[in-house]
Protein backbone atom coordinates (compact mmCIF):
# COMPACT_ATOMS: atom_id res chain seq x y z
CA UNK A 1 0.00 0.00 0.00
CA UNK A 2 1.13 3.63 -0.28
CA UNK A 3 2.40 5.55 2.93
CA UNK A 4 0.25 7.88 4.52
CA UNK A 5 1.49 10.75 6.01
CA UNK A 6 0.03 12.26 9.16
CA UNK A 7 0.78 15.82 9.28
CA UNK A 8 0.91 18.11 12.62
CA UNK A 9 1.92 21.39 13.04
CA UNK A 10 3.37 20.16 16.79
CA UNK A 11 4.08 17.62 18.51
CA UNK A 12 2.69 17.83 22.25
CA UNK A 13 3.69 16.20 25.83
CA UNK A 14 1.64 12.94 26.10
CA UNK A 15 -2.15 14.36 26.46
CA UNK A 16 -4.94 12.05 25.64
CA UNK A 17 -8.29 13.53 25.47
CA UNK A 18 -11.21 13.75 23.01
CA UNK A 19 -8.80 15.71 20.72
CA UNK A 20 -6.95 12.61 20.16
CA UNK A 21 -9.66 11.54 18.81
CA UNK A 22 -10.00 13.83 15.00
CA UNK A 23 -11.69 11.19 13.04
CA UNK A 24 -14.66 11.07 15.27
CA UNK A 25 -14.79 15.16 16.91
CA UNK A 26 -13.70 16.67 13.36
CA UNK A 27 -14.54 13.88 10.36
CA UNK A 28 -14.35 16.89 8.02
CA UNK A 29 -10.32 17.68 8.76
CA UNK A 30 -7.68 16.75 6.39
CA UNK A 31 -6.63 14.67 8.68
CA UNK A 32 -9.48 12.50 9.68
CA UNK A 33 -9.69 11.88 5.72
CA UNK A 34 -5.86 10.68 6.10
CA UNK A 35 -7.03 8.07 8.36
CA UNK A 36 -10.15 6.95 6.13
CA UNK A 37 -7.55 6.77 3.45
CA UNK A 38 -4.78 4.88 5.54
CA UNK A 39 -8.32 2.45 6.16
CA UNK A 40 -9.19 2.43 2.19
CA UNK A 41 -5.24 1.49 1.60
CA UNK A 42 -5.34 -1.53 4.17
CA UNK A 43 -8.78 -2.43 3.00
CA UNK A 44 -7.16 -3.16 -0.91
CA UNK A 45 -3.66 -3.82 0.39
CA UNK A 46 -4.49 -7.83 0.07
CA UNK A 47 -7.42 -8.77 -1.93
CA UNK A 48 -6.78 -12.58 -1.26
CA UNK A 49 -5.76 -12.72 1.64
CA UNK A 50 -7.64 -11.98 4.63
CA UNK A 51 -7.18 -9.14 6.38
CA UNK A 52 -8.73 -9.47 9.81
CA UNK A 53 -6.35 -8.41 12.19
CA UNK A 54 -3.84 -5.41 12.32
CA UNK A 55 -1.04 -4.90 14.43
CA UNK A 56 0.10 -0.86 14.70
CA UNK A 57 3.98 -0.49 15.69
CA UNK A 58 6.37 1.25 15.56
CA UNK A 59 10.27 1.84 16.68
CA UNK A 60 9.78 3.34 20.27
CA UNK A 61 7.54 4.98 22.53
CA UNK A 62 5.62 8.49 21.96
CA UNK A 63 5.84 7.60 18.08
CA UNK A 64 1.76 7.49 17.48
CA UNK A 65 0.97 4.29 17.91
CA UNK A 66 -2.06 4.44 20.33
CA UNK A 67 -3.35 7.75 18.14
CA UNK A 68 -2.94 5.65 15.08
CA UNK A 69 -4.55 2.54 16.30
CA UNK A 70 -7.62 4.68 17.88
CA UNK A 71 -8.27 7.12 14.57
CA UNK A 72 -8.02 4.21 12.47
CA UNK A 73 -10.49 2.14 14.35
CA UNK A 74 -13.13 4.72 14.72
CA UNK A 75 -12.63 5.09 10.68
CA UNK A 76 -13.09 1.55 10.25
CA UNK A 77 -16.48 1.20 12.94
CA UNK A 78 -17.80 4.44 10.91
CA UNK A 79 -17.69 1.87 7.48
CA UNK A 80 -19.69 0.01 9.08
CA UNK A 81 -17.55 -2.88 10.48
CA UNK A 82 -17.98 -3.91 13.57
CA UNK A 83 -14.57 -3.29 15.05
CA UNK A 84 -12.45 -3.83 18.14
CA UNK A 85 -9.89 -2.30 19.31
CA UNK A 86 -7.07 -3.69 21.77
CA UNK A 87 -5.12 -2.17 23.99
CA UNK A 88 -1.88 -4.67 23.71
CA UNK A 89 0.81 -2.64 24.94
CA UNK A 90 0.55 -3.91 27.78
CA UNK A 91 3.81 -1.68 29.71
CA UNK A 92 2.16 1.30 28.77
CA UNK A 93 -1.71 1.39 28.70
CA UNK A 94 -3.34 4.11 26.75
CA UNK A 95 -6.23 3.24 24.83
CA UNK A 96 -8.14 3.71 28.39
CA UNK A 97 -7.38 7.60 28.31
CA UNK A 98 -8.41 7.91 24.68
CA UNK A 99 -11.73 6.58 24.91
CA UNK A 100 -12.53 7.96 28.38
CA UNK A 101 -13.28 4.33 29.76
CA UNK A 102 -11.93 2.65 32.91
CA UNK A 103 -8.88 0.28 32.20
CA UNK A 104 -9.86 -2.76 34.51
CA UNK A 105 -9.99 -5.76 33.98
CA UNK A 106 -8.81 -5.01 30.87
CA UNK A 107 -6.60 -7.91 28.52
CA UNK A 108 -4.73 -8.57 31.45
CA UNK A 109 -7.42 -9.13 33.40
CA UNK A 110 -8.86 -11.59 31.23
CA UNK A 111 -5.76 -12.96 30.86
CA UNK A 112 -4.93 -14.06 33.99
CA UNK A 113 -8.46 -15.50 34.33
CA UNK A 114 -10.11 -12.61 35.98
CA UNK A 115 -12.29 -11.36 33.95
CA UNK A 116 -14.36 -13.22 30.69
CA UNK A 117 -13.96 -11.67 27.35
CA UNK A 118 -17.54 -9.73 28.15
CA UNK A 119 -16.21 -8.09 31.20
CA UNK A 120 -12.96 -6.86 29.29
CA UNK A 121 -14.89 -5.85 26.57
CA UNK A 122 -16.40 -1.96 26.78
CA UNK A 123 -18.51 -0.24 24.61
CA UNK A 124 -17.20 2.92 22.94
CA UNK A 125 -18.88 6.22 22.60
CA UNK A 126 -18.56 5.66 18.80
CA UNK A 127 -21.11 3.06 16.96
CA UNK A 128 -19.70 -0.17 15.94
CA UNK A 129 -16.37 0.60 18.09
CA UNK A 130 -15.71 -1.52 21.62
CA UNK A 131 -12.61 -1.52 23.33
CA UNK A 132 -10.40 -3.65 25.33
CA UNK A 133 -8.18 -1.68 27.35
CA UNK A 134 -4.88 -3.07 28.34
CA UNK A 135 -4.98 -3.55 31.79
CA UNK A 136 -3.40 -3.19 34.79
CA UNK A 137 0.35 -3.03 34.03
CA UNK A 138 1.46 -7.04 34.37
CA UNK A 139 5.15 -8.23 35.50
CA UNK A 140 5.30 -10.32 32.49
CA UNK A 141 3.64 -8.71 29.06
CA UNK A 142 5.44 -11.02 26.71
CA UNK A 143 4.74 -14.24 28.56
CA UNK A 144 1.22 -12.81 28.58
CA UNK A 145 0.64 -12.34 24.69
CA UNK A 146 2.20 -15.70 23.85
CA UNK A 147 -0.16 -17.46 26.29
CA UNK A 148 -2.69 -19.60 25.23
CA UNK A 149 -5.50 -17.76 26.20
CA UNK A 150 -4.02 -14.79 24.54
CA UNK A 151 -4.34 -16.94 21.42
CA UNK A 152 -8.30 -18.30 22.33
CA UNK A 153 -8.84 -14.46 22.67
CA UNK A 154 -7.63 -13.59 19.31
CA UNK A 155 -9.66 -16.65 17.37
CA UNK A 156 -13.15 -15.30 19.84
CA UNK A 157 -12.38 -11.60 18.56
CA UNK A 158 -12.52 -12.50 14.69
CA UNK A 159 -15.69 -14.46 15.53
CA UNK A 160 -17.19 -11.84 17.31
CA UNK A 161 -16.06 -8.60 15.13
CA UNK A 162 -14.90 -7.56 11.62
CA UNK A 163 -12.09 -6.19 12.38
CA UNK A 164 -9.34 -6.17 15.15
CA UNK A 165 -6.91 -3.00 15.72
CA UNK A 166 -4.41 -3.55 18.18
CA UNK A 167 -2.45 -0.90 19.35
CA UNK A 168 0.88 -2.76 19.94
CA UNK A 169 3.94 -1.97 21.97
CA UNK A 170 7.31 -0.42 20.42
CA UNK A 171 9.22 -3.22 18.37
CA UNK A 172 12.36 -2.16 19.14
CA UNK A 173 14.27 -2.82 23.06
CA UNK A 174 10.51 -5.60 24.21
CA UNK A 175 9.57 -8.48 22.44
CA UNK A 176 6.15 -7.57 22.95
CA UNK A 177 5.36 -6.72 19.47
CA UNK A 178 7.24 -9.16 17.35
CA UNK A 179 4.79 -12.00 19.81
CA UNK A 180 2.16 -10.41 18.59
CA UNK A 181 3.21 -9.61 14.82
CA UNK A 182 2.97 -13.50 14.63
CA UNK A 183 -0.72 -13.73 15.60
CA UNK A 184 -1.83 -10.75 13.37
CA UNK A 185 -3.00 -11.44 9.87
CA UNK A 186 -0.80 -7.93 9.01
CA UNK A 187 1.11 -4.89 10.76
CA UNK A 188 1.24 -1.33 10.17
CA UNK A 189 4.62 0.62 11.42
CA UNK A 190 4.38 3.88 12.14
CA UNK A 191 7.49 6.22 12.15
CA UNK A 192 7.37 9.53 13.48
CA UNK A 193 9.00 11.83 10.97
CA UNK A 194 11.80 13.96 11.90
CA UNK A 195 12.66 11.57 14.54
CA UNK A 196 13.46 8.06 13.52
CA UNK A 197 17.05 7.98 11.98
CA UNK A 198 16.63 5.30 8.80
CA UNK A 199 18.75 3.00 10.04
CA UNK A 200 16.87 2.76 13.33
CA UNK A 201 13.39 2.59 11.25
CA UNK A 202 15.30 -0.59 8.91
CA UNK A 203 15.93 -2.40 12.42
CA UNK A 204 12.51 -2.09 12.97
CA UNK A 205 11.98 -3.66 9.84
CA UNK A 206 14.25 -6.73 10.36
CA UNK A 207 12.78 -7.12 13.49
CA UNK A 208 9.35 -7.67 12.36
CA UNK A 209 10.82 -10.08 9.40
CA UNK A 210 12.45 -12.35 11.73
CA UNK A 211 9.16 -12.32 13.63
CA UNK A 212 7.40 -13.47 10.72
CA UNK A 213 5.06 -10.00 10.20
CA UNK A 214 3.54 -9.67 7.10
CA UNK A 215 4.62 -5.39 7.16
CA UNK A 216 1.32 -3.96 5.39
CA UNK A 217 3.19 -0.69 5.19
CA UNK A 218 4.10 2.63 6.59
CA UNK A 219 2.45 5.56 8.64
CA UNK A 220 4.70 8.76 8.75
CA UNK A 221 3.60 10.71 11.29
CA UNK A 222 4.01 14.36 12.48
CA UNK A 223 5.25 15.44 9.44
CA UNK A 224 5.75 19.31 9.20
CA UNK A 225 3.75 21.60 6.64
CA UNK A 226 6.61 22.40 5.45
CA UNK A 227 7.88 19.70 3.77
CA UNK A 228 4.94 19.00 1.75
CA UNK A 229 6.41 20.36 -1.00
CA UNK A 230 7.81 17.49 -2.81
CA UNK A 231 4.94 14.96 -1.96
CA UNK A 232 1.35 14.33 -1.81
CA UNK A 233 0.53 14.71 1.42
CA UNK A 234 -2.55 14.36 3.64
CA UNK A 235 -2.65 17.44 6.04
CA UNK A 236 -3.42 16.84 9.81
CA UNK A 237 -3.39 20.12 11.97
CA UNK A 238 -6.34 22.38 13.83
CA UNK A 239 -6.67 25.79 13.48
CA UNK A 240 -5.16 26.70 17.16
CA UNK A 241 -2.21 24.93 16.15
CA UNK A 242 -2.02 22.71 18.78
CA UNK A 243 -0.85 19.31 18.56
CA UNK A 244 -4.40 16.64 18.55
N1 LIG B 1 0.55 13.60 14.42
C1 LIG B 1 0.59 14.02 15.67
N2 LIG B 1 0.58 15.34 15.94
C2 LIG B 1 0.63 15.80 17.20
N3 LIG B 1 0.69 15.02 18.31
C3 LIG B 1 0.71 13.70 18.11
C4 LIG B 1 0.65 13.13 16.80
N4 LIG B 1 0.69 11.77 16.94
C5 LIG B 1 0.78 11.53 18.28
N5 LIG B 1 0.78 12.68 18.97
C6 LIG B 1 0.86 12.85 20.44
O1 LIG B 1 2.09 12.27 20.85
C7 LIG B 1 1.91 11.63 22.11
C8 LIG B 1 2.33 10.16 21.99
O2 LIG B 1 1.46 9.52 21.07
P1 LIG B 1 1.00 8.01 21.27
O3 LIG B 1 -0.03 7.74 20.22
O4 LIG B 1 0.64 7.72 22.67
O5 LIG B 1 2.36 7.24 20.94
P2 LIG B 1 2.77 5.72 21.24
O6 LIG B 1 1.50 4.94 21.36
O7 LIG B 1 3.60 5.33 20.04
O8 LIG B 1 3.59 5.72 22.50
C9 LIG B 1 0.44 11.80 22.49
O9 LIG B 1 0.32 12.92 23.34
C10 LIG B 1 -0.24 12.08 21.17
O10 LIG B 1 -1.41 12.86 21.36
MG1 LIG C 1 0.81 3.66 22.85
Amino acid sequence: MKDVRVVSRKASKANYNERSLIVHDDPKAIGSEAFRTLRTNLQFTSPDQELKSILITSVGPGDGKSTVSANLAVAWAQSGSRTVLVGCDLRKPVVHHIFSVSNAPGLTGHLTGQASLEEAIKPSKIQGLDIIPAGPVPPNPAELLQSRAMSTTVARLRELYDIIIFDGAPVIAVTDAAVMASQVDGTVLVIRAHEVPKDVALHAKTLLDQANARLLGVVLNGVRPQDQKNYHYYYYYDESDEAI
